[in-house]
């Protein structure tokens, strides 16, 4: 266990994989949440998700399981299970399936190149749907273009000893950039808009910003860093030579681990496209320094936090509670007693 205080089974999205990973007509054994899963794209290219073990025998789907039309038969005794978790045929018993077990299948989204899984321990429809990581955050974005990340763009960190919640306080912690990615000074914390189930925040970088000398809207030298739930997050970056947008999404294996999955969109320059790798490697940096502290970070329920420190923290820690499994209506509900878009100075 993590900490007491922190519970693994949160409500949300939750990335495990990348749509590459999953081609048409293959089977593939996950497990997150501490259950066992499969996963599988039928012939029509939809992905499914569902629960691993056979309902005949409990044989593991997606070690030998294969699709078979919209479904996935078991690689035990070949019995074929629907994409709704029924069971379609008994291949030694004509015409009578067995119309009493069913499968339990899970909400998946594909998306930003990458596979969601919906987790809610009360069984809800997704309550909310992950953004648009190239087209959801304004025009400078929207006017570059991007390639589909290849397997260099690509990181999967499994067997880390971290909780959601670490990774997630970034978004009130200005002050790490400097120590442990070794930024000239603390980015400005510039606006705010905090949502029932999503956070956005913007920091800017640089004199210009810290002197309140830049327009509200502009974007240069600045950093959006979007939660949605405490699963997935979305940081775009406003640089000199473009924008890239950058997906850090952590996903609980059991009690104690847990998986990142980090995807990097780096904008064309057409005059140089040769700088890709460059700027891709120049992305790539920041990760594994926030990794090495998260990895080895305990959690501290009662923090010594600077006065300045407080309300970022009090904010944060009283948001992600509504993701607990047993979140009261109140914690679901409750906003900051802040109004949704401010500019604030540090
Ligand atoms: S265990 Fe799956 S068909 Fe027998
Ligand atoms: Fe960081």
């Amino acid at each position: 266990m993590i900490h007491a205080s922190l519970n693994m089974k949160l409500t949300g999205w939750f990335q495990v994989g990348w749509s590459a990973d999953f081609v048409i007509g293959t089977v593939k054994p996950l497990r997150y949440f501490g259950e066992d899963l499969v996963a599988f794209r039928c012939k029509q290219g939809k992905l499914r998700i569902m629960e691993a073990h056979c309902k005949h025998l409990g044989a593991h789907l997606g070690h030998g399981g294969c699709v078979v039309d919209d479904g996935i038969a078991c690689p035990f005794h070949g019995w074929v299970w629907r994409p709704d978790g029924r069971n379609a045929r008994i291949p030694y018993q004509e015409d009578a399936p067995n119309r009493t077990r069913q499968l339990k299948v899970w909400h998946v989204l594909e998306k930003n190149d990458s596979i969601y899984l919906w987790h809610d321990v009360q069984g809800r429809d997704p309550l909310w749907e992950v953004p648009d990581a190239l087209n959801d955050f304004g025009d400078h974005v929207q006017q570059f273009k991007f390639d589909p990340p290849g397997v260099e763009a690509r990181s999967h960190w499994p067997n880390l000893h971290l909780h959601p919640q670490m990774l997630l306080e970034n978004i009130v912690d200005p002050h790490h950039f400097k120590f442990t990615h070794h930024t000239k000074d603390s980015p400005t914390v510039l606006s705010e808009q905090i949502g029932k189930w999503e956070w956005r925040a913007k920091v800017g970088f640089g004199r210009r910003w810290a002197e309140g000398r830049m327009p509200a809207d502009a974007t240069l030298n600045t950093i959006i860093i979007h939660w949605s739930g405490m699963g997935v997050s979305i940081n775009v970056e406003h640089t000199p030579v473009g924008v890239r947008v950058v997906c850090i999404n952590s996903t609980p294996v059991d009690e104690d681990t847990a998986e990142i999955f980090a995807t990097y969109w780096i904008s064309q320059t057409e005059d140089n496209p040769a700088a890709y790798e460059e700027r891709l490697n120049e992305a790539k940096i920041a990760l594994p320094q926030d990794v090495n502290i998260w990895h080895n970070q305990i959690f501290r329920e009662d923090p010594a936090l600077t006065a300045s420190e407080w309300p970022g923290w009090r904010k944060a820690r009283t948001w992600s509670k509504r993701f607990n499994p047993d979140a009261t209506i109140e914690q679901q509900e409750w906003v900051p007693p802040t109004s949704p878009l401010r500019q604030a100075t540090t």
